[in-house]
């Protein structure tokens, strides 16, 4: 990120010094699944658009690599409405998709969907930061995970949980595949005074969470707390024109591959354990 932009940026957020009273931060963290199940009641399945982008920026995705295992198992965890599965099951004939999420009102989107098909495909409710997807899924049985916008709707204070909750599932030489906000985004940047929980936490006015990611969190995340080997971690920036602001806007995320312990990211065996 340029060093101008970073400058502003932090000018920006150094202004908004009050947090959200604990009473309702509380409120908010308590009912995070209702108030994502109601995003859902109003929105129903028109919010997001289906990914079609997942395999351009993910190669694993791609038939003739991670899916070029004869049945590659994928799980899909804050699936929505399954924005993120269907372009992957239509593209991937062999692949079997677990896909999970907190809101009953989105599972039972995807299960009503005319692509939905039990032989390759299960939806369920879970709540990644305490239930145990090994109750679900054999452990260390899946191929590639994918956490897209999902880990910002958790509170920091979860994340760490999540991570090894996932981790239990992942096969040896699997992947998780993270994409989410990056630190000083645009909608970061946008949020007024009253929404702050903390640092990089905010909660939008219909009660959902949002945690803006710095790629330094995100291998404290996976490396440091979920014991992996290696993290492929970076900001995706595209700057947005014709915006009347001094200061640039860019819509910033972070995307990361990471390996579970004792691969590396192109499937040889990492330095240390040679
Ligand atoms: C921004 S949406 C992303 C949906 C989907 N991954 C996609 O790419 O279209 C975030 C999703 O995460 C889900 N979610 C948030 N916290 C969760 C949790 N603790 N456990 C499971 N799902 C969660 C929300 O219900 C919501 O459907």
């Amino acid at each position: 990120m340029d060093q101008t932009f970073v400058d502003n940026a932090k000018a920006i957020l150094e202004k908004d010094t009050s947090t959200v009273p604990d009473f309702w931060q509380n409120k908010y963290k308590k009912e995070a699944s209702r108030n994502w199940d109601l995003f859902y009641k109003r929105n129903t399945t028109n919010f997001f658009k289906d990914r079609h982008w997942t395999d351009r920026e993910f190669e694993e995705l791609r038939p003739g690599h991670v899916f070029s295992e004869q049945k590659p198992v994928l799980l899909e965890i804050g699936c929505g409405v399954g924005n993120f599965v269907w372009p992957i099951l239509d593209r991937n004939p062999d692949v079997y998709v677990y896909a999970c999420d907190f809101s009953e009102r989105a599972v039972g989107f995807v299960q009503a969907n005319e692509n939905y098909n039990e032989e390759r495909c299960k939806a369920f409710v879970c709540d990644i930061t305490k239930d145990r997807l090994a109750d679900t899924i054999p452990p260390h049985s899946v191929d590639i995970i994918s956490a897209i916008f999902v880990f910002s709707a958790l509170p920091p204070e979860k994340q760490a949980a999540a991570v090894l909750n996932i981790l239990e599932v992942l096969k040896p030489g699997g992947r998780v595949l993270f994409r989410d906000y990056g630190l000083y985004d645009l909608a970061q940047l946008r949020f007024k005074t009253g929404h702050k929980l903390e640092d990089n936490l905010y909660v939008r006015q219909d009660g959902t969470l949002s945690y803006y990611f710095s790629t330094e969190r995100l291998r404290e995340l996976f490396v440091e707390h979920g014991g992996l080997s290696e993290l492929a971690n970076d900001y995706m920036v595209k700057k947005l024109v014709n915006v009347k602001k001094n200061l640039d806007s860019e819509r910033i995320f972070v995307q990361a591959k990471a390996p579970i312990a004792g691969t590396s990211l192109d499937g040889s065996a990492p330095m240390d354990t040679e």
